[in-house]
C-alpha cells in the first residue's frame, strides 16, 4: 500500500480513522538513528545517538505532526464542504515550515498564514513559509505574543490551528516514540531519550507514544524521559526543580534570547499535557524516569559544534540534548551501560548562523557564549 509509508506505517496507532486517500505523504518520519563514534563516546563516558529529525521533508520533526494534522484537516474539509480554509500557526520557525509546506501541497481551499516573532526566527526559517506561498506575518516581541494572536484568531474564526494544541500533531509526532521503539528491537530498558523542550508539544507526543506502545503490550520497559532547557527559557526545569510535588507551582518565565531559538519559549501551551503524561510515566517507570534538565547557553553551542565536528548534524536544539546528557551524567543521573538517544529536532542548516557566531567569535553578549578554542580553532576559511 503506498500511501501507508513513513509515520503511516504506524496508521493503526495514530490514525485509524483516516481514510486512506486523505493521507498526506511528503516522504516525513523513517529518519536515521546515527550512533555516536568512539571519540565522542568515550569524552562522554555514555554511548549515544542521534535521531536526525532534521532529514524530514521541512527540515523539522514538525512534519511528523503536519503529516498527520493535514491528513485530518482534508478530512474535514471533505465533508463540510468548506470552499477557503485559513490554517494558521504562531511559530519559532519549524512548524510554519512545516504547516505551509503541507497546505501547498495540498492547495484549494487551504490557505495558510503563519505568525512569527520579528527578528527571531532564522533567515533560512523565515524563507522557509515564503518559498511555499504562505502570507507571512511578523509579530513584534517573542513567540508567546504569537501564540496569544493565534490562539484568540482560532477561538473567534473558523480558522485551522496547527500549533500542538491540535492533537493531530501529537498524534503523528508519537511516531517518533514508536521509530525509537523499532530500532531498539521492542526493548527500552536501559534506554534514555532526550527531548528539547519549547512549546512542550513534542515531549508530551513522545511520552504519550511510549505509554501507548506499553498499554498495548508492544514494549515491557518505558525508556526514561529526559527534557532538556536552556536556562534563557525554562519554565518547564523551574516546575520540576521543585522536588516535593506539593510545593510545585507551574509560573511562565520571561525568556531572554537563547541559541535553542526554537525553543526560546516562555509559557509553553502544552505544559498540562505534560504533568499529565509525566505521572502516567512515573506511575510504570518509577521515579526518576521522567526528568528535566537546566542546561547554559554556552553548553548548548559546546555541544552543537562537537557533535558537529564529529560527523552529525545537529541544529541547536540537538546540542541542547546533548549538553543535556552530559548534565545527567555530570548529576549522576545516568549510568554508563545505558544508551542514550538524542532529538536532533532539525537541520544544523537551519542554525547555521549560531555555528557561524561561535567560529567568528560574534556572539552577541546576551548569549553569553564564548568559543572553546580547542573547539572553535579548527575550521578555517580560506580566501
Ligand atoms: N526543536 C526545534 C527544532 C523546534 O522547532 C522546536 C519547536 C523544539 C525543538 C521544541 O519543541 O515546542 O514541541 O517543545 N518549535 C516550535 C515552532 C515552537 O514554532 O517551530 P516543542
Amino acid at each position: 500500500n503506498t500511501a501507508l509509508r513513513g509515520i503511516f506505517r504506524f496508521y493503526e496507532l495514530m490514525a485509524p480513522v483516516l481514510e486512506e486517500d486523505d493521507i498526506v505523504y511528503l516522504g516525513e518520519g523513517n529518519t536515521p538513528i546515527v550512533e555516536a563514534n568512539d571519540h565522542l563516546a568515550t569524552k562522554t563516558g555514555i554511548r549515544f545517538a542521534f535521531k536526525n529529525d532534521g532529514q524530514n521533508p521541512s527540515a523539522s520533526f514538525k512534519d511528523r505532526g503536519m503529516a498527520c494534522a493535514f491528513a485530518y484537516l482534508k478530512a474535514l474539509v471533505r465533508k463540510n464542504g468548506w470552499d477557503e480554509v485559513l490554517t494558521v500557526c504562531a511559530s519559532t520557525g519549524d512548524t510554519s515550515a512545516a504547516a505551509a509546506l503541507y497546505a501547498s501541497h495540498i492547495g484549494s481551499p487551504l490557505k495558510s498564514v503563519v505568525l512569527l516573532p520579528h527578528g527571531k526566527v532564522t533567515p533560512q526559517q523565515l524563507s522557509q513559509p515564503l518559498g511555499s506561498g504562505a502570507t507571512v506575518l511578523e509579530i513584534p516581541g517573542v513567540f508567546d505574543d504569537c501564540m496569544k494572536v493565534v490562539e484568540n484568531l482560532a477561538e473567534n474564526y473558523r480558522v485551522a490551528l496547527l500549533n500542538s494544541k491540535n492533537s493531530w500533531r501529537i498524534l503523528g509526532q508519537e511516531s517518533y516514540a514508536f521509530e525509537v521503539a523499532q530500532w531498539c528491537d521492542w526493548d527500552l530498558k536501559g534506554k534514555c531519550v532526550f527531548v528539547p523542550v519549547g512549546n512542550a508539544g513534542n515531549i508530551t507526543a513522545v511520552m504519550s507514544g511510549f505509554l501507548k506502545l506499553h498499554r498495548l503490550g508492544i514494549i515491557s520497559d518505558l525508556p526514561r524521559v529526559f527534557g532538556v532547557q536552556s536556562h534563557h527559557a525554562d519554565p518547564v526545569y523551574q516546575y520540576y526543580s521543585v522536588e516535593d510535588p506539593a510545593k510545585r507551582e507551574y509560573k511562565p518565565v520571561a525568556v531572554t534570547p537563547s541559541v535553542a531559538q526554537a525553543a526560546m519559549i516562555g509559557n509553553p501551551v502544552s505544559f498540562p499535557r505534560v504533568k499529565h503524561f509525566a505521572e502516567q510515566f512515573e506511575a510504570i517507570g518509577g521515579k526518576g524516569s521522567f526528568q528535566v534538565l537546566q542546561v547554559t547557553e554556552q553548553m548548548i553551542m559546546d555541544s552543537m559544534i562537537e557533535a558537529n565536528m564529529n560527523g552529525h548534524i545537529a541544529c541547536t536544539q540537538g546540542g541542547e540534548c546533548y549538553a543535556g546528557l552530559k548534565r545527567a551524567k555530570e548529576l549522576g543521573l545516568i549510568a554508563e551501560d545505558e544508551f542514550a538517544i538524542l532529538d536532533a529536532t532539525a537541520h544544523a542548516l537551519k542554525f547555521s548562523g549560531f555555528q557561524d557566531m561561535y567560529f567568528s567569535n560574534s556572539f552577541p553578549a546576551e548569549f553569553g557564549v564564548t568559543p572553546d578554542t580547542s573547539l572553535a580553532n579548527a575550521p578555517q576559511l580560506v580566501i
